[in-house]
């Protein structure tokens, strides 16, 4: 009886020491980048990625956002972009990232100086994308 009810404690004390399960790999915006747009829009952004041929509507060229738009690169309507949900046309060209880069979140300033609970993959690979 006592061995019966011994060899599950055992488990259950070398599994409580192993503490936290290990956690998933890192991220950042230019992993996110890499895996998940640069198939389309290119390793630099440029528009030119392998799939790019094929797509119509073609990837933009995501280094001229700023200068297509005034100079200025419009943080929160990229993220929209990125996330799906702003999109006015939305094509199976473009997929919608929503699912993908949910979890945890930051409080973020995007520029009208309001911090918005934001994803923090999302903020990651929009400033990424900023700097291409
Ligand atoms: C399957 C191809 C494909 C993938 C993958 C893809 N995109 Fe796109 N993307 C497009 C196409 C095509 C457009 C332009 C047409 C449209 O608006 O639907 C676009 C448009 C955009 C725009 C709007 C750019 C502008 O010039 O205003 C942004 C920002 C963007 N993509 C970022 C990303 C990011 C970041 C990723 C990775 C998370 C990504 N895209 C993955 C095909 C893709």
């Amino acid at each position: 009886m006592l061995n019966r009810l011994m060899f599950p404690l055992a488990i259950l004390s070398v599994l409580a020491a192993c503490g936290k399960p290990p956690e998933a790999p890192a991220t950042t915006g230019a992993s996110d980048f890499a895996t998940y747009c640069a198939a389309c829009h290119g390793a630099g952004g440029k528009g030119d990625g392998t799939r790019s041929a094929s797509l119509d509507p073609a990837p933009t060229d995501l280094t001229t956002i700023a200068a297509r738009n005034g100079g200025t690169f419009p943080r929160a309507k990229v993220m929209t972009q990125i996330w799906g949900y702003a999109r006015a046309t939305p094509t199976p060209e473009m997929p919608g990232y929503a699912t993908l880069l949910a979890g945890e979140m930051v409080l973020y300033d995007s520029g009208d100086g309001i911090l918005t609970p934001t994803p923090l993959r999302l903020v990651e690979l929009m400033e990424y994308v900023q700097k291409l």
